[in-house]
């Protein structure tokens, strides 16, 4: 497995590997992997001839008051990790690396990136749009794997290839949870056992909102209410429940197709999010 930290020596071999003819597949991370990722990078495994992982804590997409400073990381276990599972390439770069200290450009996201997290965090999308543009660029994958635990960055990613013709095939990939239903998350390792155990509220409360909207479509306030009545009595301080369709990321009208049910919620000082997508 080759590992970089170059910006240049990197692209130089990717775009050798494209001009031999092989396919890229990608998976952009911040590190200390899980086994989220790891199903990801399976899926880019199955689908490429070259896998390539970036490991690379974004400190634009971190408001000052986040935790850029004590985002959990291991770059042994990530490598490790990376190897059992058969990427190829490791790309992990120094910030100054990724971005010049007088960097003037950002790639913005202007719909579908303001609710949700787009609300209680206002320049998370836009550096998230602007490191993944910044990496589709060096990395020149065919085939990029994004997470749905995530899912309106992935939405926003889709957006952004869509707009801007970027040349890649964006993959949803399907959310992993515990055996418990807790949705894997790099930022579990924050929690407690307790608020561990609290957390479980959010799976559990979404599924019951779903089970609702499901029976009544006409009950989907009253279900985003019920959900965050829910987290709110199991200790968890609600940043958001909405349902929005997954097309738009606006309020569903009588035609839309999949919706998404999603949720954040501080448990102590840890945020998490989760959600369900479904048809309607
Ligand atoms: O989902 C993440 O881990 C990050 O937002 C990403 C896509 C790697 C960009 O920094």
């Amino acid at each position: 497995m080759k590992i970089f930290t170059s910006s240049c020596e990197l692209q130089k071999y990717t775009l050798e590997l494209k001009r031999s003819g092989k396919t890229i597949g990608f998976v952009p991370t911040m590190g200390f992997l899980h086994d989220g990722h790891m199903s990801l990078i399976d899926i880019a495994r199955q689908k490429s001839d070259v896998v390539v992982v970036s490991i690379f804590v974004n400190p634009t997409q971190f408001a000052p008051n986040e935790d850029f400073d004590r985002y959990p990381r291991d770059f042994d276990g990530d490598v490790a990790k990376c190897a059992e599972h058969g990427a190829d390439v490791i790309y992990a770069p120094e910030a100054a690396e990724m971005y010049r200290a007088d960097a003037s450009t950002w790639v913005e996201e202007t719909v579908l990136s303001q609710p949700l997290c787009g609300i209680s965090r206002p320049t998370f999308y836009r550096g998230v749009t602007t490191v993944v543009a910044k990496l589709f660029l060096l990395v020149q994958p065919d085939f990029a794997v994004f997470g749905l635990k995530d899912a309106q960055q992935c939405f926003v990613i889709q957006r952004m290839v869509r707009d801007l013709n970027f040349p890649i095939e964006i993959i949803p990939a399907p959310l992993v949870r515990d055996a418990d239903g807790l949705a894997l998350s790099s930022r579990n390792r924050y929690l407690s056992a307790d608020e561990r155990a609290r957390a479980l509220s959010i799976h559990r409360a979404l599924l019951a909102a779903k089970a609702r909207i499901m029976a009544d479509k006409s009950s989907i306030k009253a279900a985003a209410a019920e959900a965050a009545a829910a987290i709110t009595a199991a200790g968890g301080r609600v940043d958001y429940v909405d349902v929005l369709d997954c097309e738009t990321m606006k309020y569903p009208e009588a035609d839309a197709k999949k919706i998404i049910l999603a949720a954040a919620a501080f448990f102590g000082t840890t945020r998490l999010i989760d959600n369900e997508i479904f048809e309607i």
